[in-house]
């Protein structure tokens, strides 16, 4: 039987500066070839909200979608490490709801962590959490449920805000969490917050001195050439891929050239 990576496997990564890797993942045949590929982690990002359902944001998605999402990822995976994020006031509100929401991410989703956004403000909640059996990842620097917020995306921890940013860090890992993302915060900050640390750190647009790393997989496996922002690298062209294969198809079809007998049945 595969052996499943937990949150000890992750420290014990982090201990002997082994890089953790992760991706978002949003169904089971993308979650299966993910595993079949050796990912450590995936994470059914509330990013579903822009590359799966087609908002700006991931505002409007609700506990519902990642219930779904997370329970269709975990029939897929059977060695990686999910976590479910926690969408857009499904943890905010009040302490008593946001761990209802996560109970039902693990017991209906099968998630085996749960993510949400946010630093010191959220410590008891984490503890309230971690204490009970739901094992918590933080999110701090860029958070995109707080887009408007911000008023836009830019790159957070710069100037005094770095300190603010590695205490938020510790205060979250002393009140149990077990990870952090990191997103969109220079390198430097992300350097020294992960040397900070004791628990694992996971960069997206955080630079190489986090103890792993994330991508959106509709981003990394390039299925949106619009999409180019500095800290991603796109590893295949899947765009380019899909619309060949599919164009070739209707070709096909139209000059009955498919399906031959080959595909026919007597
Ligand atoms: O929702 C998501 O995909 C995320 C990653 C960008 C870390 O939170």
């Amino acid at each position: 039987m595969t052996k499943r990576v937990t949150t000890r496997t992750l420290q014990k990564m982090r201990d002997r500066n082994e890089k953790i890797t992760m991706v978002t993942a949003y169904d089971a045949t993308f979650a299966r070839l993910f595993d079949e590929a050796g990912v450590d982690s995936m994470l059914v990002g509330d990013s579903m909200g822009n590359v799966i359902q087609g908002h700006q944001s991931t505002i409007p998605v609700t506990l519902e979608h990642i219930i779904y999402h997370t329970s269709c990822v975990t029939r897929g995976a059977k060695r990686a490490h999910i976590v479910a994020d926690m969408p857009f006031m499904s943890y905010g509100a009040s302490i008593e709801q946001a761990i209802q929401n996560a109970g039902r991410l693990m017991k209906e989703g099968g998630a085996h962590a749960v993510k949400f956004e946010g630093g010191k403000h959220f410590a008891e909640l984490v503890y309230r959490m971690t204490t009970i059996g739901i094992p918590v990842m933080g999110h701090l620097g860029f958070t995109p449920q707080s887009v408007h917020s911000f008023g836009g995306h830019f790159v957070q921890g710069r100037g005094d805000a770095a300190q603010k940013l590695i205490d938020d860090a510790k205060i979250l890992q002393d009140a149990g969490a077990y990870a952090i993302v990191f997103e969109l915060i220079p390198a430097d900050v992300a350097k020294r917050a992960t040397e900070a640390l004791t628990i694992p750190t996971i960069g997206i647009g955080a630079g190489p001195n986090t103890s792993g790393q994330v991508l959106v997989c509709n981003d990394f496996l390039g299925m949106d050439e619009q999409f180019t922002p500095k800290f991603l690298k796109k590893y295949a062209n899947l765009s380019q891929t899909i619309r060949e294969a599919t164009s070739t198809y209707i070709e096909e079809v139209k000059q009955g050239a498919f399906p031959t007998e080959k595909h026919s049945f007597e």
